[in-house]
């Protein structure tokens, strides 16, 4: 079977060199190819980050006036709304999501083009009192060619958390897709572009991270780095960006609690436990993978979890089926390992959820919801990101002790407290260590306006709301000197 390529976009242009290596991108349901990625290499990411560069120097992009430069990103987002059901359709083909939520990643994805394009011309410097003779202001600009490094679990709708305020503060973009899953975001640059964007203004470059992925943090004429994905990688990232001293941004996923104390309204926690977990089977960076929940009401509480996740129907997630598959062979192997050794450190183990009948889905990744309970602090799975739809189970005596089970992590990114208790949740809201604290409700995507981003291994910098904006600009001071008396 002869696959079509998938193109590079690079100046504006859909790139599909037939003597370039490729890979298969595999639909995560049925396990099969259905495309192509060129693999890019150095000199392709040369030729995108040349682009960018060259772009950022003309007047087409930074010095367009910005009401222009707004109302450009507006329009894209007008066109991505316009394509959703196009976008939703790559993505949820892809990344293995159920179809309906791949619309929502794609109304995000709009919604960042609409935010940022609303806040370019509103972003204003100061006016610093120095000293009689002289007057001092502050400038924010762009700093040049912007790297988002994205991974497979949001292409479309973490790309554009990055790739939307970089292009607002006025800095060319050059992405780096996962090798699991690149094909929304060529298809966003190309809509993105027939929208209104210059040439250069935002290329993709598709391929392995060590190769393409390590190139473009390399690369010198690239001057910020953003990075999403795992631990190592964004370690190795800072170490090359080192070499340069390149800023970066990393967000690098989590192992974020759900506390629910005795007096919560129970139905509703368990309805979001069950969902948040599942949603993307599992592959979400601020999902809440551990259940921290109060001893007396955990049994009521687990119960309710478990009558959830017995009704996940998995499936087709172009056929309305609650959960698709995780994105490869290579994760739905690591979730097994890690439930091999929850077993082994003595954690119970429950597996729910309908696996999919249809035998055409019969080798896709399919990891059914699954419950590990009597987690404790020294279990692996208490500590690590599994990255699958797993929830870790461990129980707590009293307030000071839920503090200290979610704080006994070496992540920070998000936090859920379900509580009654307006005094005990603000007091939960200042103890717990996370970048984003939820109470008696959860969202995981959405809320551009809002920050987001870790402590500790996390990361750091945030993304999303004005400080996702100001991320992508650097302060200028200007001092004028005037003669006086
Ligand atoms: P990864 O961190 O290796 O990949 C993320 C992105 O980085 C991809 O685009 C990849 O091509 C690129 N990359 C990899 N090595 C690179 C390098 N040396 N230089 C530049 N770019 C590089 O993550 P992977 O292997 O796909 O998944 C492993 C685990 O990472 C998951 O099980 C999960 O725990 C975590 N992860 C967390 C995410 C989050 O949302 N925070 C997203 C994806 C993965
Ligand atoms: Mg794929």
């Amino acid at each position: 079977m002869s696959l079509e390529n998938l193109g590079i976009f690079i100046d504006g242009q859909v790139m599909a060199d037939a003597n370039l290596a490729t890979i298969d991108v595999i639909n995560p349901a049925t396990a099969r190819p259905i495309k192509r990625l060129i693999r890019g290499q150095a000199a392709e990411v040369d030729a995108a980050v040349q682009s960018a560069r060259k772009t950022f120097e003309t007047k087409a992009w930074r010095r367009m006036p910005t009401a222009q430069r707004g109302q450009i990103l507006l329009k894209i987002s007008e066109a991505i709304r316009a394509n959703e059901e196009h976008l939703a359709t790559l993505e949820s083909t892809d990344v293995g999501k159920p179809i309906a939520q791949a619309r929502n990643d794609v109304r995000t994805t709009a919604r960042y083009f609409e935010y940022y394009g609303g806040m370019v011309d509103k972003v204003l410097g100061t006016t610093i009192p120095v000293r009689w003779g002289a007057l001092d202001m502050t400038l924010r600009e762009p700093y040049g060619v912007s790297a988002q490094i994205i991974p497979w679990n949001y292409p479309l709708s973490m790309g554009a958390r990055g790739i939307a305020p970089a292009l607002a503060a006025g800095n060319c973009v050059v992405a780096k897709p996962a090798e699991d899953a690149s094909l929304s975001l060529v298809e966003l640059a190309r809509i993105a572009h027939a929208a209104g964007l210059p040439a250069g203004a935002f290329n993709v470059v598709t391929g392995y991270g060590q190769e393409a992925g390590a190139a473009l943090v390399r690369h010198p004429l690239v001057s910020h780095v953003t990075f999403t994905g795992s631990v190592a990688t964004g370690s190795a990232i800072m170490k090359m960006a080192a070499e340069t001293i390149k800023p970066v941004s990393l967000e690098l996923g989590g192992k974020s609690p759900n506390i629910v104390f005795a007096d919560a309204d129970l139905a509703a926690a368990a309805a979001q436990i069950a969902r948040v977990i599942v949603l993307n089977s599992g592959q979400t960076c601020n999902t809440c993978s551990r259940l921290l929940v109060d001893k007396s009401i955990h049994d009521t509480l687990l119960e309710q979890v478990l009558t959830k996740f017995d009704q996940v129907r998995m499936g087709d997630p172009l056929g309305g089926a609650d959960m698709g598959p995780v994105i490869s062979a290579k994760q739905k192997k690591a979730i097994e390992g890690f439930l091999a050794t929850a077993e082994q450190d003595g954690a119970t183990m429950t597996r729910h959820g309908h696996p999919p009948e249809d035998s055409n889905l019969r080798d896709g990744f399919f990891v059914r919801p699954t419950v590990l309970n009597n987690v404790r602090p020294q279990h692996r799975v208490f500590r690590e990101e599994i990255f699958g739809p797993v929830l870790a189970v461990s129980s707590f005596s009293d307030e000071a002790e839920a503090v200290t089970l979610a704080n006994d992590s070496d992540y920070g990114l998000n936090a859920g407290i379900f509580t009654k208790d307006v005094e005990r949740a603000i007091r939960l809201a200042h103890e717990i260590q996370a970048g984003q604290i939820y109470v008696n409700g959860f969202g995981t995507g959405g809320s551009v306006e809002v920050p987001f981003g870790g402590m500790k291994k996390s990361g750091f910098n945030r993304e999303k709301g004005i400080e996702g904006f100001l991320n992508y600009t650097q302060t200028k001071s200007v001092t004028f000197h005037f003669k006086t008396e």
